[in-house]
């Protein structure tokens, strides 16, 4: 079986593809390199010992998606290619309304026309919305408070609405919690561009000094320590998550929805002290202002990705931050660090 993965050169990209790749599945990735490296395709090459064949182009280029589809034998997607920074998203919403649902109408049409009709989307928790009480479930209604998270909702929508105006549609849309950590090697990992949004990045810049200090965006929310609280996953468990979710597509019609996460809930100061604990790091920080648009508590029920796929977490907060550390340590400067197929 060959699977097309769209936006295979990210982070979670990137670590499905060697999911995929470690259980004999071939890969081609689709990417356009506006938000991650071409080398992160030999270090995947490095790690797995196998090609890892690519081809470069933009989601939104009908021509180049009908001749990847014309020219490669495709059995079902894996589609992680979009912007996700939901600041940016407010900025500029028709940048991610035009990238993100335009983008994935066109590659869905592609698909349909070549009669490969499997899909696996890259979706957030973010469609819970601010008024759905934890732990989140996926039969829940959908909502979003930006651009980003109202690109998710429309996509999960668009495509449940193939499916059921096609029967020989398979999709999945998997709700990713909050994934950090890195494959063990330290070879792959997160690397945002510019000034990190997200927490993990954040504190490993800071444990590499590269940042001062950490802003904790509030400490008077109704949570044990009063910091967001946040279901954070190991990004290998969450490709772990894809491949099963790719052969329980493969198996059943319809469409189906998941949540990729642990089902516990951490917060801000829980991960920094964890962080410091496993790594004899010291993340100094101060308490600022809440970050508009934030909620208090995010966290999964998992039973559904128990029972139909058979899949829950096993890696703990402690891999977390040893292997986002690692990764960090090994990768100051990011993928620029070296030209071979490693970081060593
Ligand atoms: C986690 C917690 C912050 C940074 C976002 C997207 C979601 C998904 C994952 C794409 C919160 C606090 C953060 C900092 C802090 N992205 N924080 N200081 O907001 O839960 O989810 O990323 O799919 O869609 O919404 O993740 O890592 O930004 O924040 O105190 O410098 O850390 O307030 O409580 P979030 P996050």
């Amino acid at each position: 079986m060959r699977v097309l993965v769209t936006g295979g050169a990210g982070y979670i990209g990137s670590h499905t593809v060697l999911a995929l790749l470690a259980n004999d599945i071939d890969v081609l990735v689709l990417d356009n390199f506006s938000n991650s490296y071409p080398q992160v395709l030999k270090r995947l090459e490095h790690l797995s010992e196998k090609k890892v064949p690519y081809v470069e182009g933009d989601i939104l280029d009908v021509p180049f998606l009908e001749k990847v589809f014309a020219e490669h034998e495709i059995d079902a997607v894996i589609h992680f290619a979009g912007f996700k920074a939901v600041g940016e998203s407010v900025e500029k919403p028709l940048k991610y309304y035009n990238n993100n649902i335009t983008g994935t109408i066109n590659l869905l049409e592609v698909m349909a026309k070549a009669n490969v009709k499997n899909i696996v989307f890259s979706s957030s928790a973010t469609v819970y919305g601010m008024t759905n009480p934890v732990p989140f479930k996926e039969e829940m209604p959908t909502s979003a408070t930006n651009p980003y998270g109202y690109t998710k909702v429309v996509i999960e929508r668009m495509i449940n609405d193939v499916a059921a105006s096609d029967p020989e549609w398979t999709v999945t849309n998997l709700r990713y919690f909050n994934p950090i950590g890195a494959d063990k090697s330290g070879d792959i990992g997160e690397l945002p561009s510019g000034i990190p949004n997200n927490l993990m990045p954040y504190i490993t810049q800071v444990a590499i000094k590269k940042r001062d200090h950490l802003s904790v965006f509030g400490d008077d929310y109704d949570t044990p320590d009063g910091t967001g609280v946040r279901d954070y996953i190991h990004v290998v468990d969450l490709a772990n998550g894809h491949v099963q979710a790719l052969e329980k597509n493969m198996a059943e019609k319809g469409s189906k929805t998941y949540n990729l996460g642990t089902g516990k809930g951490v917060s801000v100061l829980d991960l920094v002290h964890t962080f410091e604990a496993v790594n004899g790091v010291k993340i100094p920080y101060e308490i600022v202002d809440r970050r508009p648009g934030d909620i208090a508590t995010c966290y999964a029920d998992v039973t559904k990705a128990k029972e139909e796929l058979g899949w829950e977490a096993e890696l703990s907060l402690e891999d977390m931050v040893r292997d986002s550390w690692n990764w960090q340590q090994k990768n100051p400067n990011g993928y620029e660090d070296s030209s071979d197929g490693s970081s060593n």
